[in-house]
């Protein structure tokens, strides 16, 4: 007998995910440091290595045959970034080789039938405007709707869904407080909160850019979500959910939820500059109360916030990526049900921007057999089926990522890919999630015989037998 499938609503987005500065590696960016990026990549302090030298995978050579790869996929959407240092030279000042090469982009997909979806800026500056502050400065967002303007321009016909901002909170937290990524800033909080500003006002902007360019675009911005658990609730595996009034725990989860998770999701819905909310889901935050834990000496939020963060695999059982992320799929149901997310969005769409699993390799020919990404993918759209069924209007998924690509301050290391790379000679080689995922796309659902939740008190968790592991 066939497996029943378990269907997504029609017309349901299937995709993946990509950046230009981790994927394309175009020379001219890194020779001529066009970005903050190019020149951030050389700090041995700060990312470590390999790190290809900007060559990141080479997609700016590849591109045709990546585009292939994502129509092999089935998939029906694809999520991409501009490059906005390449694009943008200076005030008024672009480039129209680049134009060419997003061009070509757009026509391939639309060759294929599958639907872009483009972010304007993923992380990374023009140099010309973060040696000036950034986006502390004011400028930085007229420059960059004076960009989205641009691409309305060039492109405004081809693409209806755009993504303003990826994460501003990552953004901000790794550049103004931990200072892991430029601006590299260490609990700057007066920056912190001019950059926050700054990414706001650009988000509004670049908003009415689109809308007066055409009311019927689709608007929206990719917002990090962490799924933030009171300990003592992220201990029960029971279904009867603890009120959150039983535990001092809540304390420093909640307010761990409004500044990451909510506050700038907030922030543009109160200017109604928000059509869709982009959700970036990757693990689970769990605290536990401890006023003690405050360290009055050390200037981080985080170290002033109250409360200790639970140890995944010795406080909660559970296994984690390469990277140490706990996994954790029950939290993107948990995440985008969130009761205060969900009234701050008013019934407004989801996406899932992105989702995806990270592996250090061992062997590049046993790493293609990637049965702990299958897992993943599995266990992760089971998740997504049940916020649908509990009134989440999801309506795309986009695995991250396409390809082993270029993770920021953890180098080349850390793939994510559906697609095998090797760093050294480019090429391309599909793993086994890869036509797994294609057939996802394929059937626009799961087959229930390989949907493997553990569904015990009906509290759905990984299965720590299930041949997901930790590799560390
Ligand atoms: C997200 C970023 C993306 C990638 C993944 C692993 O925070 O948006 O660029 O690095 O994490």
């Amino acid at each position: 007998m066939p497996p029943a499938i378990l269907k997504f609503p029609n017309k349901f987005y299937w995709g993946t995910a990509t950046a230009a500065f981790q994927i394309e590696g175009h020379p001219e960016e890194y020779l001529a440091k066009l970005s903050d990026w190019s020149e951030w990549i050389d700090r041995e302090d700060k990312v470590q290595r390999p790190t290809n030298q900007g060559r990141a995978v080479d997609h700016y050579e590849h591109m045709i045959e990546d585009v292939s790869l994502i129509k092999g996929l089935n998939n029906n959407s694809y999520r991409f970034s501009f490059n906005w240092a390449r694009l943008h030279r200076g005030p008024n000042e672009f480039d129209l080789n680049t134009v060419q090469f997003y061009s070509s982009l757009l026509d391939q997909l639309k060759a294929s039938s599958i639907e872009p979806f483009a972010t304007i800026v993923h992380f990374v500056l023009p140099k010309w405007l973060s040696k000036e502050g950034g986006w502390e400065n004011p400028r930085t967002a007229y420059a960059f709707e004076e960009f989205t303007k641009f691409l309305l321009k060039h492109f405004g016909s081809r693409i209806k869904f755009w993504i303003t901002h990826n994460e501003p909170n990552i953004f901000l937290g790794f550049g103004y407080e931990s200072g892991i990524w430029p601006p590299g800033y260490q609990n700057e909080w007066g920056r912190y909160f001019q950059a926050y500003q700054g990414l706001l006002l650009g988000h509004q902007l670049a908003y009415k850019a689109i809308k007066e360019y055409n009311s019927k675009h689709q608007v929206g911005f990719a917002q990090n979500l962490y799924h933030f658990q009171a300990y003592e609730a992220a201990k029960q595996s029971s279904n009867q959910a603890l009120p959150l009034w039983q535990t001092s725990d809540s304390v420093p989860t909640i307010i761990r939820n409004q500044l990451h998770n909510l506050m700038f999701v907030e922030s543009c819905v109160e200017m109604n500059a928000l059509d869709f909310l982009g959700v970036n889901y990757y693990t689970r935050f769990s605290y536990k109360f401890n006023p003690q834990a405050k360290d009055s000496a050390n200037p981080a939020l985080e170290a002033a916030l109250w409360g200790e963060l639970a140890d995944p695999i010795k406080d909660l059982n559970s296994s984690t990526n390469s990277l140490g992320w706990e996994l954790y799929p029950q939290g993107l149901y948990q995440a985008l049900t969130n009761k205060r997310l969900r009234s701050l969005l008013e019934g407004r769409p989801v996406y899932i921007t992105e989702n995806g699993y990270s592996h250090v390799e061992k062997n590049s020919v046993s790493d293609i057999e990637d049965a702990y990404r299958i897992k993943f993918i599995q266990q992760h759209l089971l998740a997504v089926h049940q916020a649908i069924n509990a009134g989440v209007d999801v309506r795309g998924y986009f695995y991250w990522s396409l390809l082993d690509n270029f993770e920021w301050a953890l180098g080349m290391a850390p793939r994510f890919g559906l697609v095998h790379v090797d760093h050294e000679s480019f090429q391309r080689k599909p793993k086994k999630s890869y036509h797994f995922y294609s057939e996802i796309a394929m059937n626009n659902g799961l087959a229930t015989t390989t949907a493997c939740y553990n569904s015990d008190h009906g509290n759905q968790h990984f299965d720590s037998s299930s041949g997901i592991h930790s590799e560390s």
